[in-house]
């Protein structure tokens, strides 16, 4: 069982050390892709404040398909290109966006989100998809949680084999 309670007493920075723990305890413990994932947006939901929404789309014949993830239900597809979460893996880098309604393209999933992070997962130069968190607070990501958010796609690109999915 997790242990969460811990997590109210210490600094953002404790929280998200602990999250990279904790996912790293998940995933070094689990085999199965889908589970692990699963706990890993719940993970992350718990460790990081200020989210309505984080989770995973996964490439799947060219486009991206949602998967497991915290929050309100969101669109099912997102073409390559499209959006924060399309943009992301289309150019295979990370988008920290202060104002999603400043994005071109943005797709507005809960009406809640006003800035947004979205990272690519890329593993032996293949595109598995995507992580993505939205927040209702502009401005909310900065380059702490990007740090860690990447750290936290470090962790799942050593255990997670994406071609299970
Ligand atoms: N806002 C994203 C769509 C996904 S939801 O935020 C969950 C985008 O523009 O790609």
């Amino acid at each position: 069982m997790f242990k969460l309670d811990a997590l109210s007493k210490m600094t953002t920075e404790e929280k998200y050390k602990y999250m990279l723990i904790l996912v790293e305890g998940q995933c070094s413990s689990e085999k199965d892709a889908l589970a692990n994932l699963s706990n890993a947006s719940a993970i992350i939901k718990s460790c990081m404040d200020k989210l309505n929404w984080a989770g995973f789309y996964f490439m799947r014949s060219g486009e991206l398909v949602l998967g497991p993830f915290q929050g309100l239900p969101a669109c099912n597809r997102i073409a390559v290109g499209k959006g924060v979460c399309g943009t992301a893996a289309a150019e295979r880098k990370i988008q920290r966006i202060a104002n999603v309604h400043d994005f071109p393209g943005h797709i507005a999933c809960d009406s809640a989100s006003n800035s947004e992070i979205v990272l690519p997962i890329v593993k032996d130069n293949v595109v598995y998809g995507v992580l993505d968190l939205d927040s209702p607070e502009l401005n909310r990501f900065t380059e702490l949680e990007e740090q860690y958010l990447a750290k936290f796609v470090d962790k799942l690109n050593k255990y997670i084999n994406w071609d299970e999915l």
